[in-house]
C-alpha cells in the first residue's frame, strides 16, 4: 500500500472512532454540544492555526538551511497561503460570541500545546516529518468539516457559520488532498519516510482526541 493510502486509511478510521467515542463528537452528532463549549473549541482552533503558521515558518526556515531547496518552496507556499486563513478563524470567534454572550479567558488545550512542541522538536531534526501534520489537518478537515457542520446546525441549533472557518477549509483543502499523493512522491521517499510519517500521524489523532475530550470537560465547570 502506497504511504498516501495507509494515512488516509488511519485518518478515516480515527474519525468513525472519534464519532462513536469522542465527547465533543458524540456531542456534536446527538445535537447536544452547547454554543459555550464550541467557543472553547474555536477559541482552541485559532490559537492551533496561528501556531501552525509560526511551524511552516520553522520548518522552511530549516528545510532552506539544509539546502532543501524543493521542502523550501513546498513550506512557503504553504505558508503564504495558510497565514491569510487565521482572519476565518477570527471571525468564527466574533460569531460565537454574539451567540453565548460572553468572552471567556481560554487557555491553550495541553494536547495541543504539546503537539505543538513536539512537532518543532521534530523539525529541528528533520522539516519533512511536519508535511504529516498538514496532511493530517487538511485530510482530517475535509472527510469531517461538512458532516460535523450540518450537525452543528440540524442538530445543534447553532448556525454553521460559526464555523465558516472549518466548512471553507474542507472545501479548498480538498484540492490540496488531491495533491498530496503526487507531493508526496516528488517531496520525500516513501520507504525512507513510512515509519516516521505514520508515527506523526498516529500521534496528531492521538493529540487531537485528548484535546477535545478536554473540551468536554471545560464545559463542566464553566458552563454548568
Ligand atoms: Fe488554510
Amino acid at each position: 500500500m502506497d504511504l498516501y493510502s495507509d494515512i488516509t486509511q488511519r485518518i478515516d478510521t480515527f474519525y468513525k472512532e472519534l464519532k462513536q467515542n469522542n465527547p465533543l463528537f458524540i456531542a456534536i452528532f446527538s445535537g447536544t454540544i452547547k454554543p459555550e463549549q464550541l467557543q472553547f473549541f474555536l477559541g482552541n482552533i485559532t490559537h492551533n492555526m496561528a501556531q501552525g503558521i509560526e511551524s511552516l515558518a520553522m520548518a522552511k526556515n530549516a528545510s532552506q538551511q539544509r539546502g532543501d531547496t524543493k521542502f523550501t518552496e513546498y513550506y512557503a507556499n504553504r505558508f503564504h497561503e495558510e497565514c491569510h486563513h487565521v482572519a476565518w478563524a477570527e471571525a468564527d470567534e466574533e460569531k460565537i460570541k454574539e451567540i453565548t454572550q460572553s468572552t471567556p479567558d481560554i487557555e491553550p488545550d495541553s494536547a495541543l500545546v504539546d503537539m505543538t512542541h513536539w512537532f518543532r522538536e521534530k523539525i529541528k531534526e528533520d522539516p519533512a516529518i511536519f508535511m504529516a501534520y498538514s496532511f493530517f489537518a487538511e485530510y482530517f478537515t475535509v472527510i469531517s468539516g461538512e458532516e460535523s457542520a450540518h450537525a452543528i446546525e440540524n442538530k445543534c441549533q447553532i448556525p454553521a457559520s460559526c464555523i465558516n472557518n472549518i466548512t471553507t477549509h474542507a472545501e479548498i483543502d480538498k484540492h490540496h488532498i488531491e495533491d498530496w499523493r503526487e507531493d508526496i512522491k516528488q517531496l520525500i521517499d516513501e520507504e525512507t519516510y513510512r515509519d516516521a510519517f505514520i508515527q506523526a500521524t498516529e500521534y496528531c489523532m492521538q493529540q487531537y482526541d485528548s484535546f477535545c475530550r478536554n473540551i468536554m470537560e471545560i464545559e463542566i465547570e464553566a458552563v454548568a
